[in-house]
């Protein structure tokens, strides 16, 4: 299974993902690449200092359509099998969703369909949630949906803040995007 990591930013999930694959946790699993669509995202750096290839596809002010097509022939260049998002800030043209049947998810810092979106842990914590966590999901055209693969809870007390929230959150995130992994590797 090639596995092709999508990022914009930080990238501690796609991190997540590369240590786990690399020690061995999901069977027959190989991270390819590492695409980003800006190249100051921090991830970049991470991800070859791992050893992991990485290519950055700027929009440049092209349409959805003209950028995701260069993203699509870099991921099927290296055939790729299964597309992780990873903290990629845009939206999936319906052409490259179709290029990957089934073979594209993402993880979101929520209990999916509760608070898709931008800042979806403060969003939470400010509705007063007693209960949040994090969701694994297939991904279609839409923004932060499709089937659930996986999701974790994580409470929330009186005494939290936003932001031990959102860490503990990450904290699960890491072992989430592993866990639906091993899942669909079995499943392949
Ligand atoms: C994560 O919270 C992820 O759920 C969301 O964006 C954030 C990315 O963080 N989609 P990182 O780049 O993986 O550190």
């Amino acid at each position: 299974m090639k596995i092709g990591i999508l990022i914009s930013g930080r990238g501690s999930n796609m991190i997540a993902i590369v240590d786990a694959v690399k020690g061995g946790e999901v069977s027959g699993a190989e991270v390819v690449v590492v695409i980003s669509d800006k190249a100051e995202a921090a991830g970049l750096e991470k991800a070859r200092e791992r050893g992991v290839e990485t290519v950055v596809v700027e929009r440049n002010g092209r349409t959805r359509k003209d950028h995701d097509a260069e993203i699509v022939s870099e991921l099927k260049k290296r055939d790729v099998d299964l597309v992780c998002l990873a903290g990629y800030m845009r939206l999936l043209s319906p052409d490259f969703v179709q290029a990957f049947p089934h073979n594209i998810i993402n993880i979101h810092p929520s209990l999916l369909p509760a608070f898709p979106g931008l800042n979806a842990q403060k969003r939470a914590f400010d509705a007063g949630v007693k209960i949040t966590g994090c969701t694994v999901h297939y991904v279609d055209e839409y923004l932060d949906h499709g089937p659930v693969i996986l999701q974790k809870e994580v409470n929330v007390s009186d005494s939290d803040t936003v932001e031990t929230v959102s860490a503990r959150i990450l904290k699960q995130e890491h072992l989430l995007y592993v866990d639906a992994l091993k899942k669909i590797a079995i499943a392949i």
